[in-house]
């Protein structure tokens, strides 16, 4: 595991951002998986940043996302796929066909995530999570085997009541209490995993998962066995590493 520790947020940003354009450089056909959240708002600003001002391109490389909330309607703001549309996607060069992105309102979910994960079959380049104060990747939660493959989750209650930074139009009655995620399997065979983290409300649950005992209780450990996982922290983040 590297440790990428950064002085201030807009060092961390940057370093994110300047790391993520050299892998476009090196392989223009990425394979990307990536999260939503408030974590990585501001590298996609960057990134969206750099693609126009001819600093890195999308264009041949794919970007599937790493989950979505269940039961909400398709135009909701805050479901993955919309915010990663609005501070991505629709903002580079990336041909619309080449995001994937899961299709929560059909009959057969089962399908749905076959599908994703044969579309992943190849392997992935580079995944993005952020991390969530349980430990968890993705709606990977506390207690998901290494070998999880995509599929319907129920949500922890606390991941529900924090889904509310990413809802404020909905009543907490009305927050999301499951999704479709990707799973550990897809992540751990990624060739490279970077794991975000700013702020010092991540610090207790950054050390648990990258001092402490590898243990599906935190899924973020796992990545400790990971051979090319790189955690980005801030200072505030890694104040206990
Ligand atoms: P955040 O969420 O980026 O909004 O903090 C991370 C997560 O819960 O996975």
């Amino acid at each position: 595991m590297n440790l990428l520790r950064f002085d201030s947020e807009d060092a961390w940003v940057n370093g994110a951002c300047a790391l993520w354009t050299d892998r476009l450089r090196h392989n223009p056909r990425l394979k990307l998986c990536l999260p939503t959240g408030l974590t990585p708002t501001a590298i996609y600003g960057e990134m969206v940043r750099r693609v126009g001002a001819g600093l890195a391109s999308f264009a041949e490389a794919s970007i599937f996302a790493l989950d979505e909330f269940g039961g909400l309607s398709a135009g909701s703001p805050g479901l993955t796929r919309n915010t990663l549309r609005r501070q991505l996607i629709d903002e580079i060069d990336l041909p619309l066909n080449a995001f994937h992105w899961l299709e929560v309102g059909t009959e057969d979910v089962d399908r749905t995530c076959e599908r994703y994960d044969a579309a992943m079959a190849d392997g992935l380049d580079l995944v993005l999570l952020g991390i969530g104060p349980n430990g968890h990747l993705g709606m990977n939660e506390p207690g998901t085997p290494a070998d999880s493959r995509t599929r319907r989750v129920d949500l922890h209650e606390s991941t529900i009541h924090g889904s509310a930074r990413y809802f404020p139009e909905l009543l907490p009655h009305q927050l999301p209490r499951w999704g479709i995620t990707v799973g550990l399997e897809a992540i751990l065979a990624s060739k490279e995993v970077w794991l975000l983290a700013t702020g010092s409300a991540k610090a207790p649950i950054v050390q648990r998962a990258f001092l402490g005992e590898v243990t599906p209780d935190i899924p973020a450990s796992l990545l400790q066995r990971h051979g090319n996982c790189s955690v980005f922290v801030d200072a505030e983040a890694g104040a206990l590493l």
